[in-house]
């Protein structure tokens, strides 16, 4: 009998496991909220979650474009969440930049974001990849989101071209080889204003980023804040002069 009643118990427990995994809902995608964390689908979990809303047509445009690389084109191509790029729209709206140096466009996800916000500044965005497959999808994106009058793509190796930039820089983005973050920092620092801001993404990589961490933690000219999804954005403000 008391075999029965432990078999019975074994059969409803299996059942339990098997139904659970049948209803059970898919994770949201690679840490991105992909527009799913309420992106236009009528349901939030909380006010916190919602969508960004567009005040025009043309960004209702822009918002619909990164929707749909959101749901269609992340394999491969190492977008920031939707939060991060949220978050680069944001600062770089605030402080009225005219000119965002993006290294690392990948597909230009993260450069559609700041293209929210310079569209309002009256500014521009130049940005850096060595990956003609990428940039090629960048450039049809750009198009697609009806920013690339505001765009200028750079092809090649950034730790060279990043050589040619002569004029000032407000928000300097770095996104691409993560050995590389510190070369990039020397080579653009002294081009960025004073109240500037410099943005790393995914900087909680380890030792590769050490030296990183290092440099934007310790300077006195510069103050550091860990943000975004992760933490791993690391914002980064160059202090102005004290009168
Ligand atoms: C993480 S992805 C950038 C993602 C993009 N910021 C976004 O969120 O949509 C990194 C990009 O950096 C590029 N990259 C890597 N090393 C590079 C280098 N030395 N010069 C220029 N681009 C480089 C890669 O080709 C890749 O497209």
């Amino acid at each position: 009998m008391l075999k029965k009643i432990m078999l019975v118990i074994g059969a409803v427990v299996i059942l339990g496991l098997v139904v659970e995994s049948l209803t059970a809902q898919p994770e949201p995608r690679g840490g991105d909220f992909g527009g799913r964390r309420g992106g236009g689908r009528g349901f939030s979990a909380s006010p916190q979650q919602n969508p960004p809303t567009a005040v025009n047509e043309e960004e209702k445009k822009i918002l619909s474009v990164l929707d749909e690389m959101d749901r269609n084109q992340r394999g491969g191509n190492m977008n920031v969440p939707m939060e991060d790029g949220r978050i680069l729209r944001l600062l770089t709206e605030a402080i009225g930049a005219k000119h965002v140096v993006e290294i690392g466009t990948s597909n230009g996800y993260s450069g559609i974001w700041f293209c929210l916000a310079l569209r309002a500044t009256g500014g521009k965005l130049t940005t850096h990849d060595i990956d003609e497959g990428r940039a090629a999808m960048a450039r049809e994106n750009f198009k697609r989101a009806g920013v690339d009058n505001i765009i200028t793509l750079v092809m090649g190796d950034a730790h060279e071209t990043v050589k040619n930039i002569k004029e000032p820089i407000d928000v300097l983005f770095i996104d691409a080889d993560k050995p590389g973050y510190i070369d990039y920092l020397q080579k653009l620092l002294p081009l960025v204003r004073p109240g500037g801001l410099i943005l790393g993404h995914n900087v909680n990589m380890g030792s590769q980023m050490q030296d990183y961490i290092k440099a934007i933690t310790t300077d006195a000219n510069l103050e550091t804040v860990f943000q975004g999804q992760g933490q791993d954005l690391s914002v980064t403000l160059k202090k102005r002069l004290s009168k």
